[in-house]
Formats: C-alpha cells, structure tokens, sequence
C-alpha cells in the first residue's frame, strides 16, 4: 500500500487523525492484514499522561488483533523509529495487562481460539532492548500474578494458600522463606495478627520471604502487605454491599509477593524482605470482641473498639517484626480504609510518608509505572484521636479523617528515627468495579510495578 493509496483511503473514511483516534482498514497485502492507523499527539503531555497513552495504544493493538483473530502484529511509523525503555514497556504492559481474563471459573474462554499477541515486530529500524524487555515482562507476569490471587474466592484462597504462594516463588526464585504459624506467633507475642484470627477456622501466618543480591547491599528493604483474605468485619460486622469486595482485602498482599517473585528474576543490588501478615477476619464464638484489648508484637497494648479495623491490627506485628530486623526502608501497602476511597476514588492511592526523599522516590517510581500516587499528611494534631483510656492506643480515630488516622495508628509501630517508612493506602485503586483500558474489572495489581521500579532504581 504506497503512500498515496493509504492517503486517499484515510480520507475517504473522515479520519482526522486526532490524539489515539483509530481507523482500522482492511488491505490486501501479500496476504490480508489489517491496517490499523492511529492518530498521535503527545505535545506538551506530562510523563505520566505520555506514558499512559502508550500503555492505551498497547491496549487498542491487543483489541485489535483479538477482533482480528491474529497474533501478528507489525508496528510502523516515526513513532517507533525511536522509542524510549519506559514508553516500549508501556506500550507492552498495554497489550499484557490489557489481555487478562479471569476466567478459571468459566467453562469457555471468551477469547475463543484467539491465544493473544505471539509477534510484535517494529518495522522502523529500532533494536528492542532485551534486558529492558526481560524487566518489563517479569514487572508484567508479576502484575497479573497479583491480579490472580485478588480475583479467587477468599474460600480458594485463604492465608494456607499464600503460605504455600510465599514457599513456591522462594523455592523457584532461591529465596529464603520463613513461616510462622500460630504457635511461634504465639510465643512471639503477636498479639494483632492472633486476636484477628481469633474468630477465623484458617489458621494465621506471617509469611517473611528474603531476596539477597550478590555484593553486600547498600540497602535494606522491607514490604509489608496486608493479607487479610476476606474481610467480613467481624462482630463489627459490614454491611452485604461492603462484604462483597472484600476478597481484595489481600491487595497489599498480593503486590508484595508478586513483587518479590519479579525481584527474584530481576536481581537488584538491594536486599528486599517481605512480610505478610494473612489471616482472615471472621466471626466465631472465639472472634475478638469490641472492647478487647490486644498486645502487639511491640508490647503496646490496642483497645479493639471495632473488629473492622483489622488491618491495621495484623500489620502492627509485621511492621514490627520488619524495624527488629533493621531495614533502611520500609513500605507497606494494604487495602487500609473506605476513608481513603472517598478521599481520593479508585485510581489514586494515598502515600504516608515519614520521609521527604522516600516520598519523592515513590511518586517519581510510581509516574513510570502508570500509577497514581498522592501524598497525605502524617497529620500530628489527630494523634490524640487514637488515644485510648484504658489501652495504650485504640483501633479507631472516628470517621473523619480516617485515612489519616489510620496511618498514624501503622506509624506507632515504627521507629521513623531509624527507619524511613511509607504507607501506601490502596484501598481505591486494588480493585475496579469494571474494565478500564488495560485494567480489567476486579483487582488490578496496583503496587506491584511502582515497587518494582523503586526497587530497581537503587
Ligand atoms: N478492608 C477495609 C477497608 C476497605 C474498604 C478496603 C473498602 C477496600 C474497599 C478495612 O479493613 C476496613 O474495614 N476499614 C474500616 C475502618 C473503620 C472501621 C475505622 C473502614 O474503612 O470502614
Ligand atoms: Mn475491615
Ligand atoms: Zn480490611
């Protein structure tokens, strides 16, 4: 198709060539191919927006050769002639993550034979960086990895089925793994992460996996996840509506073990930890009551005046257990509060942070991987919200401010003066109620990648 054939055929079907506008037309090569033009206008465009508008067009190549019934795609145009590392993985984690289906519970694929994109060629001239490439795919696998364990059924995924997660990418990546299960955490006082699972038939675990990189690191770096694989609310109990999500309640979890089976492929020149504390929160004749007052793992005693707010409760201890382990770093990230899903919808998540240069490392790591981060205050005038008169702190701060709240409760179980630490709040973004581009209805594997580039940045 020469130039001019392709320019008479453009105008004839009114394609003004907009920003991400498509015409998709059949032509006969030497065999038949459909040519799908794409109208680009990145001018004056933020990274984050730049990005984003290639992890579209990647999405709208999947779409197409899905219509199409073809694996094959060849890319041409000054566009790719030049591309750089970052926006050639978006355009990638468009047609990756575009692609995913849950679909384990279904008799038939609604992709039909249709198997996905088994070729992308770019015709320009330009060499496609295999390690970049290799990064870019395992930041991929690991995100719909993450998306998997959000989407089953609390019932088929339960803290025994993170466990044996946990023990499988540390034996398939050579890390080293450690299981503590209710009685060591009895003995290690793990009073949080226990009085959640008081009212749950599954046992607890806290799951600590530890990536080591050849050369003595520079760094340290701990992830915490909030696994709570279904959050029922306990004798606080939701409502119906509330509940019916509430199989995402182990988002942070799922982000971080994701995260650590990429590290393990990846080998980044820092140590990486994870800890995941998993239960799941239930009601029995056992279950913690309103009113309880629990010891953490760090001695301090929390009245329980909500079952509700258990998240906070279980990752008091791994956080804990993370600074006695002496990391320079520690982020944790967890499906904390509904207060932050009002506060900033489900495609922000909230950072907390101890520390300005953390902050910062976030946001810029977060930009590249396409996902929205927006810091909030470690506000010091609502500490007084968590006191407690009989307990040294309580689980709730009330309803205002409770994101916030919520973050200063993680914060009293961590020595900022030692440790920089963050809080990534990600409530909203974990799990969307329908498709979105190249996020899909359900969880979303939000954190994996931010991670990931922050790691790798080191
Ligand atoms: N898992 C929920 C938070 C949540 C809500 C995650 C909506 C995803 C979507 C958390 O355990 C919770 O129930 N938080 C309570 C805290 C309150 C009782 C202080 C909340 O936000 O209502
Ligand atoms: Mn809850
Ligand atoms: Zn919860």
């Amino acid at each position: 198709l020469s130039g001019g054939a392709l320019k008479s055929r453009v105008n004839r079907e009114k394609f003004e060539g907009g920003h991400q506008q498509t015409l998709s037309l059949p032509v006969k090569l030497k065999s038949l191919a459909n040519l799908l033009v794409v109208g680009w206008d990145i001018k004056g465009k933020e990274l984050f927006e730049e990005l984003a508008a290639f992890r579209k067009l990647g999405h709208t190549i999947y779409e197409e050769a899905r219509r199409g019934r073809t694996g094959k795609v060849a890319l041409a145009g000054d566009l790719f002639a030049d591309l750089n590392d970052s926006a050639l993985c978006a355009l990638w984690e468009g047609v990756m993550l575009g692609a995913y289906r849950f679909e384990r519970y279904k008799r038939s694929s609604s992709s039909g034979k249709f198997t996905g994109i088994s070729e992308l060629k770019i015709v320009s001239g330009l060499k496609v960086p295999a390690a970049k490439m290799k990064e870019c795919d395992s930041f991929c696998r690991a995100t719909l990895l993450a998306r998997d364990l959000i989407n089953l059924p609390a019932a088929d995924c339960t803290p025994t089925t993170l466990r044996d997660l946990a023990l499988s990418i540390a034996r398939k990546g050579k890390l080293k793994c450690t299981v503590f299960d209710r009685s060591k955490l009895k003995k290690m006082g793990a009073g949080g992460l226990l009085g959640v699972a008081q009212g749950s038939e599954e046992p607890p675990y806290l799951l600590k996996l530890v990536y080591r990189p050849a050369r003595e690191p520079k760094k340290v770096v701990a992830l915490v996840g909030k696994g709570v694989t279904f959050d029922s609310g306990g004798l606080s109990i939701k409502p119906a509506g509330g509940m019916e999500t509430m199989k995402c309640d182990m988002s942070g979890a799922a982000a971080v073990l994701s995260a650590m089976q990429a590290v393990a492929e990846l080998k980044p020149e820092v140590e990486v930890r994870a800890y995941v504390p998993t239960t799941e929160n239930m009601i029995n004749g056992l279950a913690m009551r309103p009113g309880d007052v629990l010891r953490a793992m760090s001695g301090k005693t929390i009245e329980v005046l909500n079952t509700d707010a258990e998240g906070r409760l279980i990752l008091a201890d791994a956080l804990h257990m993370a600074g006695q382990d002496k990391a320079d770093v520690i982020i944790d990230l967890a499906t904390l509060t509904g207060a932050c899903v009002v506060a900033m919808g489900d495609t922000y998540a909230a950072l907390f942070a101890s520390d300005d240069g953390l902050a910062r490392d976030l946001q810029a790591a977060s930009v590249v991987a396409g996902e929205r981060l927006w810091r909030m205050p470690l506000a010091p005038e609502y500490r007084e919200l968590i006191k407690s008169s009989v307990a040294d702190i309580k689980n709730t701060g009330g309803r205002s401010g409770g994101a916030i709240t919520a973050a200063l409760f993680l914060q009293e179980f961590v020595d900022t003066k030692k440790t920089h630490w963050a809080h990534l709040d990600i409530a909203g973004p974990a799990f969307l109620d329908s498709d979105r581009g190249h996020l899909r209805k359900g969880g979303t594997g939000f954190g994996v990648r931010t991670l990931l580039r922050y790691l790798m940045s080191l």
